[in-house]
């Protein structure tokens, strides 16, 4: 995997394409869902879109053609928990044998991540996720998110972020680093000391490194409170970085209504979510509702109202939450499958989805997730001829080609 050089010309036609509205940073509940049209090209030079329309109107180009195919935007998996060292397959079995997920927290859960990650070599790190990179480049992932949260301790912190840094450095894909300063608090250590390193030692240090570009927070009663959320939010904005939040994952706890009082970029999880968290989602100018339909299905656990949530108005982004605790799936297209079956979500509601919905919670919509003239030639080819073959076929990868900034670095 090496740096993009910006070089890159070429055409794709195909039987369908479909990509959301590129006059919207996001799409809500207003008519701007996304539009499939029939024997469509795309061309690309110096890895910017330079041609979107009918196939027979391209000039200047010799498209390859993918019959039976569609064309749709790159997808943009907006939450995940990589870099991570390590399975834990064996709490999953544990957890089918009837022990809860919140039972493993401590000898297991995320600080068995956080052990995992400090015995594992920089190098060791970096060459087990770098196979998982170019297995989501493989699954249509253009850009992603990475996120600490494994670390633990100041110092652990930022070796995270840095190993993240360095991973997205070398990523074929787009890649964008959250500090997750609050997901379990260390052991041995008050929740409030860890709030006040947080503050005045983490994020400070963070930023005087580059290291990230956005903080999270896990609010729960394992894990943070409301009151810490507003603390860190208050810190984040002094230093000019956006906010997101793990919310009414695991129980009820105002996270989503909080997150959205607070600006946040997402409110994401989202499974135990209020009346009144999914009205201040469906009325907040700037805070994506993410969805993470995979982790839902692997800890079987209750899905929240996504059909209220889009009728509320709320703009809705789909990820994979790729962790190996509650979501050891990285694929985009299994996540676009379970949200339409598990969540009720329609084939182009999903889409918006993966696409621009979740390049808006990264900070890079409009640009990404969709496909017009001016933007990046971040783009798939899928072997269905329709966008709903997608979650129809749940389990295959229908991915043929995937472009980023019209290099291409995965498919088949
Ligand atoms: O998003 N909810 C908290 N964090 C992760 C799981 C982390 C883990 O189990 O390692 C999540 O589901
Ligand atoms: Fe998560």
């Amino acid at each position: 995997m090496t740096a993009m050089p910006l070089t890159a010309r070429g055409a794709v036609a195909a039987t369908s394409l479909v990509t959301p509205s590129a006059d919207h940073a996001q799409v809500r509940g207003d008519g701007s869902w996304p539009l499939e049209a029939s024997e469509q090209a795309v061309a690309w030079d110096e890895g910017v879109i330079t041609y979107v329309g009918p196939a027979d109107g391209l000039v200047g180009f010799e498209p390859e053609w993918f019959e039976g195919c569609t064309i749709a935007p790159g997808f943009v998996d907006c939450h995940t928990h990589l870099p991570f060292a390590g399975w834990r397959a064996d709490e999953f079995e544990a957890r089918l044998s009837g022990v809860s997920y919140r039972e493993m927290h401590g000898e297991g859960g995320i600080y068995r991540s956080a052990r995992m990650l400090a015995e594992a070599s920089d190098d060791e790190v970096l060459a087990f996720c770098r196979s998982l990179v170019q297995e989501m480049a493989d699954h249509g992932t253009t850009a992603l998110e990475l996120k600490t949260g494994y670390g633990l301790s100041v110092e652990a912190e930022l070796r995270q972020a840095r190993l993240a840094r360095r991973l997205a450095e070398e990523a074929p894909q787009t890649c964008s680093v959250t500090l997750l300063a609050c997901h379990a608090v260390p052991e041995g250590m008050e929740r409030a000391d860890w709030i006040r390193a947080v503050r005045d030692e983490l994020i400070p240090s963070a930023v005087q490194e580059g290291l990230v570009d956005a903080v999270d927070v896990y609010v729960e009663d394992i894990a943070f409170s409301l009151d810490d959320l507003a603390e860190v939010a208050r810190c984040a904005s002094q230093v000019g970085l956006p906010l997101r939040c793990h919310a009414d994952q695991l129980g009820a706890s105002g996270a989503a209504e909080a997150a959205v009082a607070l600006d946040a970029r997402s409110a994401d999880h989202l499974n135990h979510v209020s009346a009144a968290g999914i009205s201040a989602l469906g009325g907040a100018p700037a805070t994506v509702a993410v969805l993470l339909p995979t982790s839902t299905l692997f800890l079987r656990s209750t899905p929240p109202d996504a059909r209220a949530l889009l009728d509320a108005g709320a703009a809705v982004a789909i990820a994979t939450d790729f962790n190996p605790g509650t979501s050891p799936v990285l694929s985009m297209p299994e996540a676009i499958a379970t949200a339409c079956s598990l969540y009720g979500l329609r084939p182009l509601e999903a889409l918006a989805a993966a696409t621009v919905n979740a390049s808006a919670v990264l900070g890079l919509a409009p640009e990404r997730g969709t496909l017009a003239p001016g933007r990046p030639a971040d783009l798939v080819v899928l072997d269905g001829d329709a966008f709903r073959m997608v979650p129809y076929r749940p389990g295959h990868n229908p991915v043929v080609r995937t472009f980023v900034e019209g290099e291409r670095v995965g498919g088949r």
